[in-house]
């Protein structure tokens, strides 16, 4: 009997050093995580949107295949495409954020 309690003193003296140290890991990563430019967030999500919106119909175009404002226009060609066959046409804050994302990539 008493060495199984000696053994879970022992357990207990390495288990609990071991979990503060996974907490102060886990501190670290939030804390990691709210410093992160709030540029970035956005510029991952502008991806993620222009990914799931542009590659419905056809391959995902390569943004630095055109100029600024051929985009523009493809933008404007492809929300009456995207009426023509039912599929939702992109709101306002969506096509500026996609404009955006092909904007800083294009030609
Ligand atoms: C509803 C289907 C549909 C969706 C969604 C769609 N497209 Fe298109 N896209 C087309 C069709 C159809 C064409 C063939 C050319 C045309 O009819 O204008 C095309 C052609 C293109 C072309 C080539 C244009 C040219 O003149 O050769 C580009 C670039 C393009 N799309 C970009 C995009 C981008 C960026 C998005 C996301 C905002 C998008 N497309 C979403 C249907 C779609």
């Amino acid at each position: 009997m008493k060495v199984v309690l000696i053994l879970f003193i022992g357990l207990l003296l390495v288990a609990v050093p071991l979990f503060a140290v996974q907490a102060e890991q886990v501190g670290a990563d939030k804390a990691a995580l709210g410093d992160a430019p709030l540029e970035k967030a956005s510029a991952d999500a502008a991806e993620v949107l222009f990914a799931g919106r542009c590659a419905m119909c056809h391959q995902l175009p390569e943004p630095a295949m055109l100029k600024p404002k051929q985009w523009k226009l493809i933008l404007v060609t492809m929300q009456q495409r995207m009426q023509q066959a039912n599929v939702p046409p992109l709101q306002a804050q969506e096509h500026d954020l996609i404009l955006e994302y092909l904007t800083a990539r294009a030609r």
